[in-house]
């Protein structure tokens, strides 16, 4: 297990509840450490009708709203990558419940990749600088008495973590249920051979640590699901498991992107989550979102 460090105690199980956005087919989840009341928040999810410009917040108030109800205390928000699919709620969750927003180092590829794109001025910062914490491959951190690690997954985005929390890890975009196959690769900055190898690590995690999706699109009509284990995903993973080669994977994940039509929220989702989840605003102070045209 060449990734984990002994010292890592993959005996502490914690509490996790998952909460599922139907418009975005997001899982966001909140982990408790079972021997306190501190807590973790990741992937929030804000929500927004595109079409008229408007942003709610019902289901960062749901997670809210149960936080408080159980009494806990939030130490991280911690968001996977930047979600191309919908608006995190980090800010807005941070404003009622306090905790540190955490993201992977490489961030800042991602803000200069659509900085670019987007168009931003110099006051757009491409540091990483509107997150609390950059996470780099390996960095522990605590939720309480759990010791938390963050591993690298690049290959869906350059800058996705995995992060394992005692006998859990939360896998973002880098492998979906096992008959829903893996995330796509093809956006700026993504890899389908990266992404190969960052399933690989997550596949030599313990064949028993419980993974959690980010996404399910309930494949083939069965209900919505969003736990495996890494053992399950090694023997079953339509795209990968078995043993599939590289080659195979990649050639399958770019035949399969090439078909994908565009997420419905890119466009309003990258410039919101490349800044943390902060809405842009123009010259006056007014939240305000861009269409770059033809640009993506
Ligand atoms: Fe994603």
């Amino acid at each position: 297990m060449p990734d984990l460090d002994p010292s890592l105690n993959l005996e502490i199980r914690p509490e996790i509840e998952a909460f599922f956005d139907p418009a975005t087919n997001t899982i966001s989840y909140v982990v408790k450490d079972p021997a306190s009341t501190a807590c973790a928040v990741i992937d929030s999810v804000m929500d927004i009708d595109y079409a008229a410009g408007r942003i709610t917040h019902e289901s960062a108030d749901r997670i809210i709203d149960y936080i408080r109800a159980q009494g806990l205390q939030l130490e991280w928000i911690i968001e996977t990558h930047v979600h191309a699919d919908h608006l995190s709620a980090a800010p807005y969750i941070q404003e009622a419940l306090g905790g540190k927003i955490g993201i992977g180092a490489l961030i800042t590829e991602v803000q200069d990749t659509f900085g670019k794109i987007f168009n931003e001025g110099t006051e757009f910062q491409r540091d990483g600088s509107q997150f609390d914490a950059l996470f780099a491959d390996g960095d522990r951190y605590s939720v309480g008495g759990m010791d938390c690690l963050a591993l690298h997954t690049p290959g869906h985005t350059p800058a996705c973590m995995t992060h394992v929390i005692g006998d859990a890890a939360f896998v973002g975009d880098t492998l979906f249920m096992p008959d829903g196959g893996s995330a796509r690769a093809d956006f700026p900055g993504g890899d389908a051979g990266v992404l190969y190898d960052s399933i690989q690590r997550v596949l030599a995690l313990p064949g028993e640590m419980r993974l959690f999706m980010c996404h399910d699109y309930g494949p083939n009509g069965r209900e919505i699901r969003w736990e495996t284990t890494v053992a399950e995903e090694r023997a079953h993973n339509i795209h990968i498991g078995g043993g599939r080669s590289r080659e195979e994977f990649v050639a399958m994940r770019q035949a399969r992107d090439a078909t994908l039509a565009v997420p419905k929220l890119i466009i309003p989702s990258l410039q919101v989550n490349m800044r943390a989840g902060e809405v842009p605003q123009d010259a006056s102070g007014r939240p305000m979102l861009k269409v770059p045209v033809n640009g993506l």
